[in-house]
């Protein structure tokens, strides 16, 4: 007698290599995962990329003449052809941040007519601040005697100083005094800028 299938309320378990639902695609799912993460990434990467462009955008500026300072109305500067003293402030700029109007030095100004010439204050002997004479004539510094004209050069050949005081470029904006100011290392026969 033939056995015909009984229907039964078992649940049924699929024998191996079977399923019951449709089939599931785990290539399609893994594409996606990928295309997921792809697009994450790049989500990330555009933010992240403006940020180090932001970062680094200062030290790709042009570097400007920072050191080129306005020192004085050129009214202010007697035409007596004697030097007179003047304090150098600046901007100190680094790639992120500006210093506004530091102290950085002294000049002397020492003007003939329309003329200006300057130099700076400090001994190229060892750093010492030096002075016009009381009788005007010339410079000499307090700490070793060192003496100039009132051109900047040694004029006394017991001087220490190894060069003359040094000179700085002058230009005249308007009625105002411009000096690119440096300092320079003592104790050497040539200026070399301090950096
Ligand atoms: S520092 Fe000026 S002479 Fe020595």
């Amino acid at each position: 007698m033939d056995q015909k299938p009984q229907a039964t309320d078992e649940p049924q378990v699929a024998e191996e290599g079977f399923s019951y639902g449709p089939a599931p695609a785990p290539r399609r799912g893994f594409l996606a995962g990928v295309a997921a993460i792809a697009a994450g990434g790049l989500a990330f990467l555009a933010p992240l990329w403006s940020g180090i462009r932001a970062a680094l955008e200062p030290l790709e500026r042009p570097e400007l003449d920072a050191n080129l300072v306005p020192v004085a109305k050129l009214a202010a500067v007697p035409d007596d052809g004697v030097p007179h003293k003047y304090r150098v402030v600046m901007d100190r700029v680094d790639a992120w941040n500006t210093h506004r109007q530091l102290p950085v030095g002294a000049v002397y100004l020492r003007r003939t007519g329309d003329s200006v010439e300057a130099l700076n204050v400090v001994c190229p002997h060892a750093g010492c601040f030096v002075n016009v004479a009381a009788d005007r004539s010339r410079f000499v510094c307090p700490c070793h005697k060192s003496s100039f004209d009132l051109s900047g050069a040694v004029n006394d050949p017991a001087s220490p100083s190894p060069r003359d005081m040094d000179s700085l470029d002058v230009e005249i904006r308007g009625d105002e005094v411009w000096v690119r100011f440096q300092n320079f290392l003592p104790g050497r026969a040539e200026k070399e800028p301090v950096v």
